[in-house]
């Protein structure tokens, strides 16, 4: 027999042998696109290291909502940023606040055609930037940050969101929305839970985005970049505790921790590209060092390939409109 006998290349000989044989297929119902909403705007305004992102204006959130509806997207994730922020972040409990007006807006323009999610933390809310509320020596207070999330599910589960996405890294988050949504009757709001989401610096550009006030950084909250059974730990305590989707965040330095999220869980498992992942690829385009469009896709196949069936992206208008012409 001629060598060599065995030849991969005749699976990719063509265009139409390469779909075929494909083993990972992106579809735009599962990509979330996530979006800013900025109490007061009349104007949507551009976030300077995110080309492409804006902060919405709230007629403008509404618009860009039922476009993304229109492409097949399947879902978006809300972030509110008020006007005022207080050492409480009352805003986001407040049922008038930003991010819980936001949500009905969004609501009333999409129904049910999309999924409405809402991020469940107080960074955006807060005049100090922390997660959560502070204890008098200044440290993040678990326990009373918890209620204040209670609360605010509860304030946006009454807005008529879908999914709520505690992103606070308190211990326990999961547990006690879950019972403060199913004591107030929300029991059909669902959880996606930022299980595994690291101290990262990729989280730069959102900052911007949401006008964070933060000095100093997450980490005795947020988790160690160089760690892997810690995730696993933060995972498996997420489920146990009512997570019926569970995320690891950022999602392309982390390819390994999705694929062993998800084998060590059978809920379903989302990635967030965040602000960081995007910008690098966004500003390397600009100068024309890297193909953006193929760039984009590359990054969206390696996260679904490693497990991740729910991909958060700014990208995720572009990415389904690609998807669609392909
Ligand atoms: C917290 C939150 C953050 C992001 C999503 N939710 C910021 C943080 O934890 O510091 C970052 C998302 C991104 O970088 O795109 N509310």
């Amino acid at each position: 027999m001629p060598f060599p006998s065995e030849r991969p290349r005749r699976l990719r000989t063509s265009a139409a042998m390469r779909a075929m044989v494909t083993e990972t297929r992106l579809h735009p119902a599962e990509l979330v696109l996530p979006m800013f909403v900025k109490e007061g705007l009349t104007e949507p305004r551009a976030v300077a290291s995110l080309p492409g992102v804006v902060q919405h204006s709230r007629e403008s959130l509404r618009k860009a909502a039922a476009e993304a509806v229109q492409v097949g997207v399947g879902g978006i994730m809300l972030f509110g940023v008020p006007t005022k922020k207080d050492p409480n972040g009352s805003g986001g409990t407040d049922p008038g606040g930003i991010l819980n007006v936001a949500i009905r807006d969004v609501i009333s323009e999409v129904g049910s055609d999309m999924l409405v999610m809402s991020d469940l933390c107080l960074d955006e809310f807060t005049s100090h930037g922390h997660c959560g509320v502070l204890a008098a020596d200044g440290t993040v207070d678990n326990d009373a940050t918890l209620e204040a999330y209670g609360h605010m599910a509860v304030a946006q589960a009454a807005a008529g969101v879908h999914i709520v996405g505690p992103s606070g890294m308190m211990d326990g988050q999961v547990g006690h929305v879950r019972s403060t949504l199913d004591k107030a009757g929300h029991t059909d709001v669902t959880i996606l839970a930022y299980a595994v989401k690291y101290a990262s610096a990729f989280f730069g550009p959102f900052r911007e985005a949401v006008e964070s006030t933060l000095e100093g950084d997450r980490r005795t909250y947020q988790q160690d970049p160089a760690n892997l059974r810690e995730s696993l730990r933060e995972v498996r305590l997420d489920v146990a505790e009512g997570a019926d989707i569970v995320m690891v965040k950022p999602a392309l330095p982390y390819l390994d921790v999705i694929s062993a999220v998800r084998d060590a869980v059978d809920v379903p498992v989302a990635a967030y590209q965040v602000s960081g992942e995007y910008a690098m690829v966004e500003a390397a385009a600009a100068n024309g060092w890297l193909d953006r469009d193929r760039v984009m896709l590359e990054t969206l196949h390696s996260i679904k390939r490693a497990g991740a069936q729910v991909i958060l992206t700014y990208w995720a208008v572009d990415a389904a409109r690609a998807l669609r012409s392909l």
